[in-house]
Protein backbone atom coordinates (compact mmCIF):
# COMPACT_ATOMS: atom_id res chain seq x y z
CA UNK A 1 0.00 0.00 0.00
CA UNK A 2 2.97 2.28 0.41
CA UNK A 3 4.11 1.44 -2.96
CA UNK A 4 0.95 2.90 -4.58
CA UNK A 5 0.55 6.00 -1.94
CA UNK A 6 3.76 6.97 -3.05
CA UNK A 7 3.08 7.12 -6.66
CA UNK A 8 -0.27 9.46 -6.35
CA UNK A 9 0.94 12.63 -7.63
CA UNK A 10 -0.98 15.55 -8.44
CA UNK A 11 -2.16 13.88 -11.39
CA UNK A 12 -3.67 11.35 -10.49
CA UNK A 13 -7.33 11.14 -10.53
CA UNK A 14 -7.97 7.18 -9.79
CA UNK A 15 -6.84 4.52 -8.16
CA UNK A 16 -7.60 1.24 -10.57
CA UNK A 17 -7.38 -2.42 -9.70
CA UNK A 18 -8.46 -5.70 -10.64
CA UNK A 19 -10.07 -8.01 -7.31
CA UNK A 20 -8.10 -10.65 -8.27
CA UNK A 21 -5.39 -10.03 -10.96
CA UNK A 22 -5.10 -11.67 -14.78
CA UNK A 23 -3.64 -14.31 -14.28
CA UNK A 24 -1.13 -14.63 -11.34
CA UNK A 25 -4.52 -13.93 -8.86
CA UNK A 26 -2.93 -11.52 -6.72
CA UNK A 27 -5.75 -10.41 -4.21
CA UNK A 28 -6.20 -6.67 -4.05
CA UNK A 29 -7.12 -5.29 -0.55
CA UNK A 30 -9.73 -3.44 -1.69
CA UNK A 31 -10.74 -1.90 1.72
CA UNK A 32 -7.31 -0.26 2.23
CA UNK A 33 -7.02 1.01 -1.29
CA UNK A 34 -10.69 2.48 -1.02
CA UNK A 35 -9.12 4.61 2.19
CA UNK A 36 -6.33 5.49 0.41
CA UNK A 37 -8.52 7.22 -2.57
CA UNK A 38 -11.19 9.00 -0.25
CA UNK A 39 -7.47 10.38 1.56
CA UNK A 40 -6.39 12.01 -1.71
CA UNK A 41 -10.22 12.39 -3.08
CA UNK A 42 -9.75 10.28 -5.78
CA UNK A 43 -12.14 7.49 -7.33
CA UNK A 44 -11.41 3.81 -6.80
CA UNK A 45 -12.29 1.82 -10.00
CA UNK A 46 -12.19 -1.99 -9.59
CA UNK A 47 -12.61 -4.79 -12.31
CA UNK A 48 -14.46 -7.24 -10.71
CA UNK A 49 -14.39 -9.74 -13.52
CA UNK A 50 -12.89 -12.44 -12.00
CA UNK A 51 -14.98 -12.81 -8.48
CA UNK A 52 -18.42 -11.58 -9.49
CA UNK A 53 -20.21 -12.59 -6.66
CA UNK A 54 -17.22 -13.59 -4.29
CA UNK A 55 -16.41 -10.08 -4.09
CA UNK A 56 -18.64 -6.57 -3.65
CA UNK A 57 -15.94 -4.35 -4.40
CA UNK A 58 -18.89 -1.49 -3.80
CA UNK A 59 -19.86 -2.73 0.12
CA UNK A 60 -15.45 -2.88 0.21
CA UNK A 61 -15.29 1.02 -0.86
CA UNK A 62 -15.26 1.27 -4.63
CA UNK A 63 -16.82 3.94 -6.49
CA UNK A 64 -16.81 2.39 -9.82
CA UNK A 65 -17.22 -1.61 -10.27
CA UNK A 66 -16.44 -2.71 -14.02
CA UNK A 67 -16.91 -6.32 -15.49
CA UNK A 68 -16.38 -8.15 -18.44
CA UNK A 69 -20.03 -9.58 -19.35
CA UNK A 70 -17.90 -11.43 -21.80
CA UNK A 71 -16.67 -13.97 -19.33
CA UNK A 72 -18.51 -15.59 -16.26
CA UNK A 73 -22.05 -13.44 -16.26
CA UNK A 74 -22.58 -14.33 -19.45
CA UNK A 75 -21.02 -17.55 -18.96
CA UNK A 76 -21.79 -18.84 -22.46
CA UNK A 77 -18.86 -17.69 -24.79
CA UNK A 78 -21.24 -16.47 -27.55
CA UNK A 79 -20.94 -12.18 -26.56
CA UNK A 80 -18.58 -9.63 -26.04
CA UNK A 81 -19.32 -7.06 -23.37
CA UNK A 82 -18.78 -5.10 -20.55
CA UNK A 83 -20.72 -3.30 -17.68
CA UNK A 84 -19.88 0.28 -15.64
CA UNK A 85 -21.80 0.47 -12.37
CA UNK A 86 -21.13 3.42 -10.18
CA UNK A 87 -23.57 6.16 -8.49
CA UNK A 88 -27.11 7.08 -10.63
CA UNK A 89 -24.86 10.54 -10.62
CA UNK A 90 -22.06 8.61 -12.58
CA UNK A 91 -24.20 6.40 -14.67
CA UNK A 92 -25.92 9.60 -15.96
CA UNK A 93 -22.62 11.32 -16.58
CA UNK A 94 -21.83 8.54 -18.71
CA UNK A 95 -25.14 8.32 -21.06
CA UNK A 96 -25.37 12.75 -21.39
CA UNK A 97 -26.30 13.62 -24.44
CA UNK A 98 -24.22 16.16 -25.08
CA UNK A 99 -20.75 15.03 -23.26
CA UNK A 100 -21.35 11.33 -22.26
CA UNK A 101 -18.76 9.14 -23.05
CA UNK A 102 -21.31 6.14 -23.61
CA UNK A 103 -23.47 8.20 -25.81
CA UNK A 104 -20.78 9.45 -28.06
CA UNK A 105 -18.35 6.79 -28.12
CA UNK A 106 -21.63 4.32 -29.28
CA UNK A 107 -20.86 1.45 -26.78
CA UNK A 108 -24.64 0.00 -26.74
CA UNK A 109 -25.46 -2.91 -26.52
CA UNK A 110 -28.55 -3.57 -28.37
CA UNK A 111 -31.58 -4.87 -26.55
CA UNK A 112 -31.66 -8.64 -27.65
CA UNK A 113 -28.16 -9.64 -26.77
CA UNK A 114 -28.93 -7.78 -23.65
CA UNK A 115 -31.80 -9.63 -22.83
CA UNK A 116 -29.88 -12.72 -23.74
CA UNK A 117 -27.37 -11.70 -21.08
CA UNK A 118 -29.81 -10.81 -18.17
CA UNK A 119 -31.04 -14.18 -19.05
CA UNK A 120 -27.77 -15.96 -18.03
CA UNK A 121 -27.34 -13.44 -15.54
CA UNK A 122 -29.91 -15.27 -13.54
CA UNK A 123 -27.90 -18.42 -13.28
CA UNK A 124 -24.76 -16.68 -11.69
CA UNK A 125 -25.35 -17.79 -7.91
CA UNK A 126 -25.61 -21.28 -9.13
CA UNK A 127 -22.78 -21.58 -11.81
CA UNK A 128 -20.17 -19.67 -9.46
CA UNK A 129 -20.38 -21.94 -6.61
CA UNK A 130 -20.10 -24.82 -8.87
CA UNK A 131 -16.81 -23.11 -10.47
CA UNK A 132 -15.64 -22.47 -7.47
CA UNK A 133 -16.23 -25.82 -5.44
CA UNK A 134 -14.53 -27.36 -8.91
CA UNK A 135 -11.76 -25.21 -8.34
CA UNK A 136 -10.85 -25.66 -5.13
CA UNK A 137 -11.50 -29.74 -5.79
CA UNK A 138 -8.84 -29.36 -8.09
CA UNK A 139 -6.17 -26.91 -6.53
CA UNK A 140 -6.22 -28.68 -3.29
CA UNK A 141 -5.84 -32.57 -5.10
CA UNK A 142 -2.42 -30.54 -7.70
CA UNK A 143 -0.72 -29.40 -4.62
CA UNK A 144 -1.04 -32.24 -2.64
CA UNK A 145 0.36 -34.02 -5.58
CA UNK A 146 3.25 -31.71 -5.77
CA UNK A 147 2.49 -29.48 -8.48
CA UNK A 148 3.05 -25.54 -8.10
CA UNK A 149 -0.53 -24.18 -8.28
CA UNK A 150 -2.14 -20.95 -7.48
CA UNK A 151 -5.56 -20.27 -6.02
CA UNK A 152 -6.52 -17.84 -3.46
CA UNK A 153 -8.76 -20.73 -1.36
CA UNK A 154 -5.44 -22.45 -0.83
CA UNK A 155 -4.01 -21.50 2.59
CA UNK A 156 -0.55 -21.35 0.26
CA UNK A 157 -1.72 -18.54 -1.48
CA UNK A 158 -0.31 -15.52 -0.49
CA UNK A 159 -3.45 -13.22 0.06
CA UNK A 160 -5.75 -16.55 1.38
CA UNK A 161 -6.22 -14.49 4.39
CA UNK A 162 -6.99 -10.89 2.56
CA UNK A 163 -9.34 -13.27 0.29
CA UNK A 164 -11.27 -14.54 3.59
CA UNK A 165 -11.80 -11.37 5.04
CA UNK A 166 -13.28 -9.77 2.24
CA UNK A 167 -15.24 -12.16 0.12
CA UNK A 168 -18.66 -13.87 0.47
CA UNK A 169 -18.22 -17.47 1.52
CA UNK A 170 -21.24 -19.15 0.16
CA UNK A 171 -19.62 -18.60 -3.21
CA UNK A 172 -16.13 -19.85 -2.49
CA UNK A 173 -12.81 -18.39 -4.35
CA UNK A 174 -13.78 -18.72 -7.58
CA UNK A 175 -13.28 -20.52 -10.98
CA UNK A 176 -9.83 -19.68 -12.10
CA UNK A 177 -6.22 -20.97 -10.93
CA UNK A 178 -3.11 -21.33 -12.50
CA UNK A 179 -0.70 -24.20 -12.59
CA UNK A 180 3.11 -23.70 -13.49
CA UNK A 181 3.97 -26.43 -15.87
CA UNK A 182 7.90 -25.22 -15.75
CA UNK A 183 8.35 -24.41 -19.64
CA UNK A 184 6.22 -23.11 -22.19
CA UNK A 185 7.33 -26.19 -24.21
CA UNK A 186 5.32 -28.39 -21.34
CA UNK A 187 2.31 -25.92 -21.13
CA UNK A 188 1.62 -26.13 -24.81
CA UNK A 189 2.18 -29.86 -24.60
CA UNK A 190 -0.47 -30.58 -21.60
CA UNK A 191 -2.82 -28.02 -22.87
CA UNK A 192 -2.82 -29.83 -26.34
CA UNK A 193 -3.09 -33.41 -24.59
CA UNK A 194 -5.80 -31.70 -22.24
CA UNK A 195 -8.20 -30.84 -25.76
CA UNK A 196 -7.56 -33.54 -27.33
CA UNK A 197 -8.50 -36.06 -24.07
CA UNK A 198 -11.77 -33.49 -24.19
CA UNK A 199 -10.86 -31.52 -20.86
CA UNK A 200 -11.56 -28.19 -22.03
CA UNK A 201 -10.41 -25.85 -24.69
CA UNK A 202 -7.41 -24.25 -25.28
CA UNK A 203 -9.07 -20.58 -25.21
CA UNK A 204 -8.16 -17.22 -24.26
CA UNK A 205 -11.54 -16.44 -22.45
CA UNK A 206 -13.08 -17.72 -19.03
CA UNK A 207 -16.24 -18.67 -17.34
CA UNK A 208 -17.85 -20.84 -19.70
CA UNK A 209 -19.05 -24.13 -18.39
CA UNK A 210 -16.24 -26.57 -20.15
CA UNK A 211 -12.92 -25.91 -18.54
CA UNK A 212 -10.84 -23.21 -20.60
CA UNK A 213 -6.99 -23.13 -20.35
CA UNK A 214 -4.00 -20.73 -21.92
CA UNK A 215 -0.62 -19.93 -20.95
CA UNK A 216 -1.21 -16.24 -20.63
CA UNK A 217 2.94 -15.01 -21.22
CA UNK A 218 2.10 -15.83 -25.02
CA UNK A 219 -1.72 -15.47 -25.16
CA UNK A 220 -3.94 -12.84 -22.99
CA UNK A 221 -0.96 -11.15 -21.43
CA UNK A 222 1.09 -11.22 -23.91
CA UNK A 223 1.85 -7.17 -24.25
CA UNK A 224 3.47 -7.00 -21.15
CA UNK A 225 7.03 -7.28 -22.36
CA UNK A 226 9.17 -10.30 -21.31
CA UNK A 227 11.67 -8.72 -18.52
CA UNK A 228 8.45 -7.01 -16.80
CA UNK A 229 6.62 -10.93 -17.32
CA UNK A 230 9.97 -12.31 -15.49
CA UNK A 231 9.49 -9.19 -12.54
CA UNK A 232 6.03 -9.92 -11.73
CA UNK A 233 5.93 -13.97 -11.81
CA UNK A 234 4.57 -14.60 -14.95
CA UNK A 235 6.85 -17.83 -16.37
CA UNK A 236 6.60 -18.94 -19.58
CA UNK A 237 5.21 -22.31 -18.22
CA UNK A 238 2.05 -20.87 -16.23
CA UNK A 239 -1.29 -22.02 -17.72
CA UNK A 240 -4.50 -20.48 -16.24
CA UNK A 241 -6.75 -22.80 -16.22
CA UNK A 242 -11.16 -21.74 -15.56
CA UNK A 243 -12.82 -24.58 -14.31
CA UNK A 244 -15.57 -25.55 -15.68
CA UNK A 245 -19.55 -27.04 -13.92
CA UNK A 246 -18.02 -30.61 -14.53
CA UNK A 247 -20.57 -33.19 -12.81
CA UNK A 248 -17.94 -35.46 -11.84
CA UNK A 249 -14.57 -33.10 -11.21
CA UNK A 250 -12.91 -36.47 -9.35
CA UNK A 251 -13.01 -38.35 -12.92
CA UNK A 252 -11.79 -34.86 -14.48
CA UNK A 253 -9.12 -34.59 -11.55
CA UNK A 254 -7.95 -38.19 -12.31
CA UNK A 255 -7.86 -37.78 -16.19
CA UNK A 256 -6.14 -33.94 -15.93
CA UNK A 257 -3.48 -35.80 -13.80
CA UNK A 258 -2.93 -38.95 -16.20
CA UNK A 259 -1.93 -36.21 -18.92
CA UNK A 260 0.13 -34.04 -16.29
CA UNK A 261 2.14 -37.24 -15.82
CA UNK A 262 2.27 -38.29 -19.19
CA UNK A 263 3.60 -34.92 -20.20
CA UNK A 264 5.98 -35.22 -16.72
CA UNK A 265 5.26 -31.82 -15.42
CA UNK A 266 7.82 -30.82 -12.90
CA UNK A 267 6.56 -31.50 -9.25
CA UNK A 268 7.64 -28.56 -6.82
CA UNK A 269 6.79 -30.15 -3.39
CA UNK A 270 8.10 -33.78 -1.92
CA UNK A 271 4.87 -35.83 -2.32
CA UNK A 272 2.94 -37.20 0.69
CA UNK A 273 2.46 -40.66 0.84
C1 LIG B 1 -9.99 -8.98 -15.72
C2 LIG B 1 -10.49 -8.66 -17.10
N1 LIG B 1 -11.17 -7.52 -17.29
C3 LIG B 1 -11.64 -7.20 -18.52
C4 LIG B 1 -11.42 -8.01 -19.62
C5 LIG B 1 -11.95 -7.57 -20.96
O1 LIG B 1 -13.01 -8.33 -21.32
P1 LIG B 1 -13.72 -8.36 -22.75
O2 LIG B 1 -13.21 -9.60 -23.42
O3 LIG B 1 -15.17 -8.45 -22.45
O4 LIG B 1 -13.33 -7.12 -23.49
C6 LIG B 1 -10.71 -9.20 -19.45
C7 LIG B 1 -10.46 -10.07 -20.60
O5 LIG B 1 -9.80 -11.08 -20.50
C8 LIG B 1 -10.24 -9.54 -18.15
O6 LIG B 1 -9.57 -10.68 -17.94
Amino acid sequence: MAKVEASINESTKILYCESVSNPLLEVADIIALGKLAKKYDLALVVDNTFSPLQISPAQLGADVVIHSLTKFINGTSDTVGGVICGSNEFVDSLRNVNDGASMLLGPVMDSLRSASVLKNLRTLHIRMKKHSDNALYLAKRFEEDGYKVMYPGLPSHPQHELYNSIHNPEYGYGGLLTLDAGSLEKADDLMELMQESNLGYLAVSLGFYKTLFNAPGTATSSEIPEDEQKQMGLTAGLIRFSIGLDNHIERTYKEMKRCMEKINIKKVTPVKI
